[in-house]
């Protein structure tokens, strides 16, 4: 089971709140995704996760199947409209017409905008953003209508500007008005799009490249409302609520499950407060 899906607290939810209802989890094999792939499962929906990693698919697979549900795995690239167009037709075949889609494949590297190639800004936006159009463009013709919901998996980079992440911001800025644009027109049919902009998940992949020592983790908890790192069944419960019959008329919305990070009051005078204080009692 992945590290992001500390999964030993029950759930919050009546039990089987999507049996019998399909999810698409797009790169859903391994960190916050996977994460949402099992709470998704244990919540009784078949699940099916797609990614490029033939043994990642196959493990997260088997690790998901111990929720009891029908679970299947694709292996392809998202930047590849004809591996995601395949890998949502097969998914239909075998589960059924698609309740839950979510979009979260995405990558990262820290490099400065200076140094940064064509091909790496490229690389990124090709991932997240032409990557989440692939997704929900090949998922289209194959949605409950009316009734689907689809997650968007944002990030902070969409609304500030972080040293070394022009790409990523450029990238997650566009899910998020893609995300809206969507909702405006699919909201018709009965189709909610929604996004999710998770704050830093402990024990993640994406946590281990941008915060890659104890000491910067420690800054990054500290400069947190909460004073923590979130969990990815944190997240994960945010998108049960958001495909479920409670969120029916929430449509283009962007969830932030990140203890009020994007707030920013806590990094700001916290320390000198606390140093003042600390001051005045000697
Ligand atoms: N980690 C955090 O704290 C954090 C914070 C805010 C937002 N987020 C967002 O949350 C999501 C997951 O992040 P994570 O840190 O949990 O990352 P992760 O563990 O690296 O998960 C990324 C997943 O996407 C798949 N993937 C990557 N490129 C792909 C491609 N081209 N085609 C198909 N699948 C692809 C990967 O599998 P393969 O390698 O097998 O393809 C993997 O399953 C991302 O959208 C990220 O931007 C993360």
């Amino acid at each position: 089971m992945s590290p992001a899906h500390s999964g030993s607290e029950p759930t919050t939810f009546a039990s089987g709140l999507l049996a019998g209802k399909t999810a698409f989890v797009a790169g859903g094999t391994s960190g916050i995704n996977l994460a949402i792939a099992h709470v998704l499962a244990e919540a009784g929906a078949r699940v099916a996760v797609f990614s490029r990693n033939a043994e990642r698919v196959a493990q997260a697979a088997t690790a998901l199947r111990a929720h009891g549900r029908q679970v299947e795995g694709y292996v392809g690239d998202v930047r590849e409209y004809a591996a995601i167009e395949r890998a949502l037709a097969a998914a239909r075949a075998a589960l059924g017409t698609l309740d839950i889609v979510v979009s979260g494949a995405a990558g990262n590297f820290i490099c400065p905008a200076s140094q940064l190639s064509s091909n790496g800004f490229k690389a990124v936006m090709d991932i997240d953003l032409l990557g989440t159009f692939h997704v929900y463009r090949a998922a289209y013709e194959h949605l409950t209508r009316p009734g689907a919901s689809l997650i968007t998996i944002g990030a902070p980079q969409s609304t500030e500007a972080y040293f070394g992440q022009a790409h990523v911001s450029a990238a997650k800025a566009g899910v998020d008005m893609l995300t809206r644009s969507l909702a405006v027109e699919w909201g018709r049919e009965g189709i909610r799009v929604n996004g999710i902009v998770p704050g830093p998940i402990e024990g993640t992949e994406g946590v281990t490249r941008l915060a890659p020592t104890p000491e910067i983790r420690a800054t990054w908890e500290q400069a947190n409302p909460m004073g923590r790192m979130g969990t990815g069944r944190e997240v994960g419960n945010v998108a049960l609520f958001l495909c479920s019959p409670a969120a029916s008329y929430v449509n283009g919305t962007i969830v932030y499950c990140d203890g009020g990070q994007v707030l920013g009051g806590a990094r700001d005078y916290r320390a000198a407060w606390e140093a003042q204080q600390a001051a005045g009692s000697r």
